[in-house]
């Protein structure tokens, strides 16, 4: 066989090696988009505001976890009896964050985060304020709902 034989079946070549690139990734996407889409959590939809308890289950100056849409929210009493509630969720890689009431900061255990008690990122890799959420109190109970 010369070179000059084998020089017509190289752009064949390369022809088919795209052609079969580009079928298996057709493939990949085929069968990875709906395993993916089947993997990723959907996000529930709210139900509504949700009482979280008692005025009294609050004392002034702190902070609890509570749950709502079975969704961790940091709910901060201030010591004049102000509420305030984020989400608990940090907006770094999603660890739960606490309320720090020696330092009066929300402060996430992972990788050093820190919000002031408006929920805004001040420290650390959270890259974003964390969600506020409504409070009202009603008769003498705290409920959360979503902005
Ligand atoms: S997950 Fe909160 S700082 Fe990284």
């Amino acid at each position: 066989m010369s070179n000059d034989d084998r020089a017509p079946t190289a752009p064949r070549r390369d022809f088919l090696g795209m052609a079969v690139g580009a079928s298996a990734t057709a493939v990949a996407a085929a069968i990875g988009y709906p395993v993916a889409r089947f993997v990723e959590p959907r996000p529930m939809p709210s139900s509504g505001p949700t009482l979280v308890g008692k005025v009294e289950d609050f004392a002034l100056g702190t902070g609890k976890t509570v749950l709502v849409d079975e969704k961790p929210v940091l709910l901060l009493r201030s010591a004049d009896g102000h509420f305030r509630a984020f989400s608990a969720i940090c907006t770094h890689l999603q660890c739960v964050v606490g309320y720090s009431a020696e330092r009066n900061q929300i402060e996430c255990p992972c990788h050093k985060g820190v919000y002031s008690v408006e929920g805004v990122n001040i420290a650390g890799p959270p890259p974003r304020p964390l969600e506020e959420l409504v409070v009202s109190v009603r008769e003498g109970s705290v409920i959360v709902s979503e902005a």
